[in-house]
């Protein structure tokens, strides 16, 4: 397939910064992702795959991670999941698969993983953004993810696109079972992009310290968003696993340290508010994500961000889209360059 960009699509539109404008794209962005790849195209090393290794960097590892949470109860296949840059270190690979997830398709260290995958007989799969990039060179087999250019520095609209095309992927591998619930996802990314956060980014934007906490799935959205806010805003965060909060980042908390912790319905709902319960005894300021007429999330959370009542996929993708807004707005509050942030560049081509 041939894309289409025209110089339009990469002018601000309008928009104060080009991350903001990509941040508003994404619901024509998820739509095309999770359209990108059907059962015709879906390539066979995927379909025939009794195990999947996926190697990636930065934004594209935590994709890795969520697609870990949704394809192994799915479907059973295990998913080992390798930083790039670690994967060299690590034994002749074992599973039967590689995927490379790399926006650019140009990181190194992420080739570099294909490259030896190749070298060892393995079949290798790249889910990219860029039509004829490095990674789609070396790879057996592509899948484009359709998100459009992306100017910005930090990966926004990229990340959901790659989100969205493991969706899809994990739709395929276990009888699509939640194809009809992606066709909404639309809808509701665009009901969050109206959210109103400014109460929250009072919060963060007077923080030097925040830390992001969630179960299952909304781990690695966490650490997704806790990414986006350092990138941009320079404020320090850190996502931890909400179960690991008491082996030792507890020692941390104060009332310096606010929280944004993500309390959505479903298995770790009881759990998660117990975790804000203690995290509160020790008067850390918390801003949760919680269903609008939750009042046990309201009663414990100094800030409720409300998220939809959807299915727990597009939860992921709307509570994304909520963390990329809570950084862009909290780093355009202390008048970061958002952009194009200090020491960061768009794609990493040195090991
Ligand atoms: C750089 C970018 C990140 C990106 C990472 C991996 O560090 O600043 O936004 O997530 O590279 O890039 P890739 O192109 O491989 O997805």
């Amino acid at each position: 397939k041939e894309i289409s960009w025209t110089p339009d699509t990469v002018q601000k539109g309008g928009y104060a910064h080009f991350m903001l404008k990509e941040i508003f794209e994404q619901p024509d962005v998820i739509h095309r992702a999770t359209h990108a790849v059907s059962e015709e195209t879906l390539p066979s090393s995927l379909r025939d795959a009794k195990s999947i290794t996926v190697v990636a960097c930065g934004s594209s590892y935590h994709a890795g991670m969520i697609f870990r949470y949704l394809l192994e109860p799915a479907c059973g296949i295990p998913v080992r999941l390798e930083l790039g840059s670690e994967y060299k270190y690590t034994p002749v690979p074992f599973s039967d698969v590689i995927i490379g997830i790399s926006q650019s398709g140009e990181t190194a260290d992420t080739l570099a993983a294909i490259r030896k995958g190749i070298c060892n007989n393995v079949r290798t799969v790249a889910i990219t953004n860029v039509l004829n990039s490095s990674i789609t060179r070396s790879a057996q087999d592509t899948i484009l993810m359709h998100a459009g250019p992306e100017i910005s520095v930090a990966a926004s609209k990229s990340f959901l696109a790659q989100v969205g095309v493991l969706m899809q992927i994990v739709n395929l591998l276990s009888g699509r079972q939640c194809i009809d619930i992606l066709d909404h996802a639309r809808y509701a990314i665009e009901q969050v992009l109206l959210t109103d956060l400014t109460d929250a980014v009072d919060i963060c934007s007077s923080a030097d310290h925040l830390f992001y906490v969630g179960r299952g799935v909304f781990y690695p959205v966490m650490m997704e968003g806790a990414l986006k806010m350092k990138e941009i805003s320079y404020i320090h965060a850190e996502a931890y696993a909400a179960g690991e909060l008491k082996h030792g980042p507890f020692a941390l908390l104060s009332p310096e340290t606010p929280v944004i912790a993500i309390c959505s319905p479903g298995q770790a709902y009881e759990v998660m508010l117990g975790n804000m319960k203690e995290m509160k005894a020790r008067g850390t300021p918390i801003i949760a994500f919680g269903l609008e007429n939750d009042t046990d999330v309201r009663d414990i959370a100094d800030v409720v961000i409300p998220i939809p009542e959807v299915h727990p996929w597009i939860q992921v993708l709307t509570s994304t889209v909520l963390l990329q807004l809570l950084a862009y707005h909290t780093a355009n509050r202390l008048d970061r360059e958002i952009d194009m942030p200090r020491n960061l560049a768009k794609s990493v081509t040195v090991e």
